[in-house]
């Protein structure tokens, strides 16, 4: 069976990708071989594997660069069953758009706010020209830091209908866990009951993913 390589980004910072991408890789690797790619040149993914050392529940990062990331994706995908890519905060990044053609998907965090909404067009400018060169580039935005999973104000739903990347049902709730894991150098499932709500937020992900 072919890997599903999975990226994560969004052109602003402190909207989720690495908090999405390290627990998505740590859920992953319950189900199948999983590889855990850092794009971003800041190194938050590895530095928080690092924090958690060999007890940590993390896959190992390995870090990449626009000049072997397409290698890297590829010799990932050949050996493992889901590969994840943490990418750095800006579009002007060759790695960026070299990551956009090597996967399958493309998850967008975002903040509810209208504001990193609009921030995201942009990127979805740039997505239209990845999916010129990768056609089976799929994307969808996720909700990171809701009030409660199921809580976005019916003006934020309206604004996400009018726009051209479609929204995953579920998304990640404000957790004081996804802190807590960083915090510790693991994912929410290595905090076993403190990470409970922040695994099912994760697990409901995904399940909607695998079944996308
Ligand atoms: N769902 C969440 N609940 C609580 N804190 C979160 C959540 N998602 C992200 N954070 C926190 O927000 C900050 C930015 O998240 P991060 O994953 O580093 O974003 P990015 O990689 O996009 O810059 C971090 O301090 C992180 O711990
Ligand atoms: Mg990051």
């Amino acid at each position: 069976m072919a890997a599903l390589r999975i990226a994560v980004a969004n052109q602003k910072g402190g909207t989720g990708k690495t908090t999405l991408t390290v627990n998505l890789a740590a859920g992953l690797s319950r189900r199948g071989e999983t590889a855990l790619l850092d794009a971003d040149p800041q190194g938050s993914a590895r530095h928080w594997a690092r924090v958690g050392g060999a007890e940590s529940d993390l896959p190992p990062v390995r870090g990449v660069t626009a000049s072997n990331v397409k290698t890297s994706i590829g010799v990932a995908a050949g050996e493992c069953r889901f590969v994840l890519v943490d990418c750095p905060p800006h579009l002007q990044s060759d790695a960026l758009r070299k990551v956009m053609q090597s996967v399958d998907l493309l998850l967008i965090p975002i903040q509810p706010s209208p504001l990193d909404l609009w921030a995201s067009i942009e990127l979805s400018a740039a997505l239209q020209e990845a999916v010129g060169r990768n056609p089976g580039l799929r994307a969808y935005m996720v909700l990171n830091q809701l009030d409660s999973r199921n809580s976005l104000s019916r003006s934020m739903h309206e604004a996400l209908a009018d726009f051209e990347v479609p929204v995953l049902t579920n998304g990640l709730a404000r957790r004081a866990a996804f802190r807590s894991a960083a915090l510790e150098g693991c994912s929410v499932y290595g905090l076993g009951r403190r990470g409970a709500s922040a695994v099912q937020d994760v697990e409901a992900i995904i399940e909607e993913v695998l079944k996308s």
